[in-house]
């Protein structure tokens, strides 16, 4: 799919609950605060692996074509996930995975996360792409994507992607570990190995 395909607004429809999935844009500003409410409901829920987001940066996100929203045909949020650089763009991740409660168990994670992807890889094709994740169905989809586990020490070293577990409950777990390791699970998807 090319970048300009990307960028039309409909990427694909989903039959399963009538959702479909954007690449988010200024348009659904309206949403970030949903989306922010859902993350922070799920982080208080797990307990752990979620980090916390402003509306503003989500919106941030939007704004530059970094996000991937799903929604309803009633426009409610159905799920959500945004892209990051890191290392001058040596990295890329894609985080924020979020799916409604009433949405979830319908393949829609498993939607996103291959959309996010993909928009990762247009954007980014020399970016190696990772994640650190607790939750098993984002260890599935992304296995099934192609990303392997791997230790910290082969993930970004920009202290900025790691100053986001600070909202993590575990995060001093990771500082004992100086980094090396924590209750995530790294994951990564090296396009020179894939190629
Ligand atoms: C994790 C989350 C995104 C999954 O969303 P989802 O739309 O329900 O996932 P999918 O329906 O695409 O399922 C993908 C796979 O994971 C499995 N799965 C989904 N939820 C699961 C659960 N709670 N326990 C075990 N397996 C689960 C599915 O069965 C499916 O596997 P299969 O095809 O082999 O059967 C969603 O539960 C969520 O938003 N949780 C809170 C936020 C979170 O944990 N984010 C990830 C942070 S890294």
């Amino acid at each position: 799919m090319s970048v300009e395909a990307l960028a039309l607004p409909v990427i694909e429809p989903s039959v399963a609950a009538g959702v479909q999935i954007f690449v988010a844009t200024e348009a659904h500003y309206r949403h970030a605060d949903r989306i922010c409410s859902l993350i922070a409901r799920a982080a208080a829920a797990r307990g752990t692996g979620i980090a916390k987001r402003q509306p503003a940066y989500i919106r941030g996100k939007m704004a530059e074509g970094k996000a991937v929203i799903a929604l309803s045909l009633q426009q409610e949020v159905a799920g959500f996930c945004y892209i990051e650089t890191w290392d001058h763009g040596k990295y890329a991740a894609n985080s924020g995975l979020i799916v409604a409660p009433q949405f979830r168990r319908m393949g829609l994670a498993r939607r996103i996360k291959r959309q996010a992807f993909e928009l990762s890889r247009e954007r980014y094709p020399n970016a190696k792409l990772f994640g650190i994740t607790t939750s098993l169905p984002v260890m599935k989809i992304n296995s099934e994507l192609g990303y392997k586990p791997v230790t910290f020490s082969e993930l970004t070293s920009d202290n900025i992607f790691w100053q986001g577990c600070q909202s993590c409950p575990n995060y001093d777990v990771l500082t004992r570990m100086k980094r090396k390791m924590c209750l995530c699970t790294g994951m990564l998807y090296d396009p020179e190995a894939e190629s």
